[in-house]
């Protein structure tokens, strides 16, 4: 049998853990891609990993590289090049150069696995997504980008933290961008089926969902730079749900045509994950509060959009 293939661009935090989180469910051969000064970084990692094989029982070629033409035949490219948030930084602040980072990558991609699925982690995440859509011309079902599948374990975490229960047992939804007005919602938030309203306060439950819309500034503000174990380990879950199949239902960046009033564009929302890449856009009833929240996080979101348009005319 075939095995599958996963090409991460951009050999850093995100993307060499994302090869760890890869390498260590097994779910393919990896290339780990960066810039020709940083090849040799990117093919230490690959060894360095290649050579846990033994070890942690995988069976994977994973190969450090430069060349694009190592990411031929991919099922799953994950984009993680592009400058991370320092302390003081929002994650908007990054636009200019990620976009053009996130464009030159997207226009290989296009050329080298104009099949693959592209998962997006750069930021502004919102923004990088609709310019590798733009960049690639790929189908929208062929472009996601990873949010909600990391917002939405922060969540969980603390709510299973306040609770002192199982995280397995912490089911929860979140929609909008990935910005401090991303929107986790209580309502859909049960803990083995119990409406976790029942088992924590309001106050308890709104310090999570303030504690996860600031958790990435939480952990800049500590290391100095982002995070990249939770987002990897997100990233590869959305790669996993794909690869095998899954039809898991994940919150994503994915396009939203009609869906929650959106009008074309890419936003947060719960989504079914397979081997078509984004194959159903997943829409719950929200009341007037959820829904008004929602639309701010939209707004906030095609304001982002409208940023890059202005920058880059060509990417309009
Ligand atoms: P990092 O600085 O550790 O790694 C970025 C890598 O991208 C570097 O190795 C760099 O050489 C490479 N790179 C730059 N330009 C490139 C190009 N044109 N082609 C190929 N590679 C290129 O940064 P880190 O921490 O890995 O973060 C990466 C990105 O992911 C940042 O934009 C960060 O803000 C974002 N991020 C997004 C999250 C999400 O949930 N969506 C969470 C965490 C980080
Ligand atoms: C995070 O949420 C900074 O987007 C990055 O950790």
């Amino acid at each position: 049998m075939r095995r599958a293939k996963i090409s991460i661009i951009g050999a850093g935090n995100v993307g060499a853990t994302c090869a760890h989180w890869a390498a260590a469910k097994e779910l393919g051969d990896i290339v780990l891609l960066d810039i020709p000064d940083k090849v040799g970084v990117a093919q230490g990692k690959a060894i360095d990993l290649w050579c846990c094989g033994p070890i942690e029982r995988f069976d994977a070629n994973i190969v450090g590289t430069s060349d694009y033409a190592d990411i031929a035949g991919s099922d799953v490219v994950i984009v993680t090049a592009g400058l991370p948030r320092k302390p003081g930084m929002s994650r908007d602040d990054l636009i200019e150069t990620n976009v053009k980072i996130v464009r030159s990558v997207c226009e290989q991609i296009k050329q080298h696995a104009p099949k693959a699925v592209v998962i997006v982690v750069s930021n502004p995440l919102d923004a990088m997504v609709y310019t590798a859509w733009k960049a690639t011309g790929f189908p929208t079902n062929q472009i996601l980008g990873q949010a909600g599948a990391l917002d939405v374990a922060r969540f969980r975490t603390f709510i299973a933290g306040k609770i002192g229960c199982s995280i397995e047992d912490v089911s929860a939804l979140l929609l909008g961008g990935h910005g401090d007005d991303m929107v986790p919602l209580p309502r859909y938030t049960s803990v083995h089926g119990i409406p976790v309203s029942q088992l924590l306060p309001k106050e308890v439950i709104d310090s999570c969902v303030e504690r996860a819309k600031v958790g990435g500034g939480e952990i800049v503000k500590l290391m100095g730079t982002s995070a990249y174990y939770a987002p990897a380990s997100g990233s590869v879950q959305m790669a996993e749900a794909i690869i095998k199949d899954k039809k898991r239902i994940i919150p994503c960046a994915a396009w939203c045509q009609n869906e929650y009033g959106v009008g074309g564009g890419f936003v947060g929302v719960p989504c079914v994950l397979g081997k078509g890449g984004m194959e159903k856009v997943i829409e719950v009833e929200l009341d007037a509060s959820e829904k008004k929240l929602m639309d701010e996080s939209v707004s906030h979101v095609k304001d982002l959009v409208g940023v890059v348009k202005k920058m880059f005319p060509d990417l309009a």
